[in-house]
């Protein structure tokens, strides 16, 4: 499963009638298991670039693929998790988290056993029968994580996903996404304004410019490799490698904002 932007650019057209150009002329492959971070300012096109990759906008340029196969519409292949938790507040959580398994037409007990295991690895089976609204807002979104993974995407569209969070949440659904990937293989687009969070969980970071968002710098990320383990939180932050990429993508981003 090789996602691909394939000279993607993407301009739209304003209710007023005035053209933005979203995203300059763009190329991408990002291959199966691939967990790639994109990092820029706003507005310069993240979003557009994730729901281009969703098949919730068709490109006004070039095409986006998987293995070769044009992108058209949304699939459940491909997982979107937005920034806001998006729960419909009648119905518990485990059925929130049942409802892409009931479209994919699961039986209702092989949903109700998938609902209750995903709901385990983000921490959440204790809270399966209750209202999304008894929960709080990190729990919500540890819940709209585990219906998008119950249906067991290869390829998890992420839109700053953990950006409503405090700082302690945010870590534990960090490692929690890390172990999900790697265990399932799957290939992760990752949207965030954070730069440690990119560089603690990408293979990958992308560093966008400016509206005509177009690519400035990517970077493969490689630190949990060269210790031979894999570091958690604190820790590799703490390292000299962790800090001499946040020195770059840093500085890219940094460069962009004052071209
Ligand atoms: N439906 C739309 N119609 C017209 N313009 C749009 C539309 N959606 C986005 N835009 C414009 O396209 C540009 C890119 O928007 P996009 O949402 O992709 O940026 P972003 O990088 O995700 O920003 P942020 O970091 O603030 O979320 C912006 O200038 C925005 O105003
Ligand atoms: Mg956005």
């Amino acid at each position: 499963m090789t996602l691909a932007l394939d000279r993607v650019s993407h301009r739209y057209v304003t209710d007023g009638g005035e053209v933005v150009h979203a995203v300059a002329e763009t190329n991408l492959t990002i291959p199966k298991g691939q967990f790639i971070c994109v990092v820029g300012p706003s507005g310069c096109g993240k979003t557009t670039l994730l729901k281009i990759l969703a098949g919730f906008v068709q490109p006004t340029g070039g095409q986006a693929t998987l293995d070769e196969v044009p992108i058209n519409a949304p699939a459940h292949e491909r997982g979107v998790v937005f920034q806001q938790p998006n729960l419909y507040p009648w119905l518990s959580v485990r059925k929130n988290v049942e409802l892409g398994l009931k479209f994919q037409r699961v039986r209702a007990e092989a949903r109700r056993s998938r609902a209750i295991a995903q709901l385990g690895l983000v921490g959440l089976e204790q809270f399966a029968e209750q209202r999304p609204y008894e929960l709080s807002g990190g729990m919500q979104q540890r819940a709209q994580i585990a219906r998008v993974l119950a249906s067991d995407p290869d390829i998890v569209l992420m839109d700053e996903p953990f950006g409503a969070l405090d700082a302690i949440t945010r870590e534990q659904l960090q490692n929690d996404l890390l172990r999900i990937a790697r265990e399932g293989g799957k290939t992760i687009f990752f949207i965030t304004h954070s730069v440690d969070e990119a560089i603690f969980l990408g293979d990958r970071v992308l560093v966008m410019s400016p509206r005509p968002g177009r690519v400035v710098l990517d970077e493969t990320i490689d630190i949990s490799q060269q210790h031979g383990k894999l570091l958690e939180g604190a820790e590799l932050r703490a390292t000299v490698e962790f800090r001499a990429y946040r020195e770059r993508i840093g500085g890219a981003i940094l460069n962009q904002m004052i071209a």
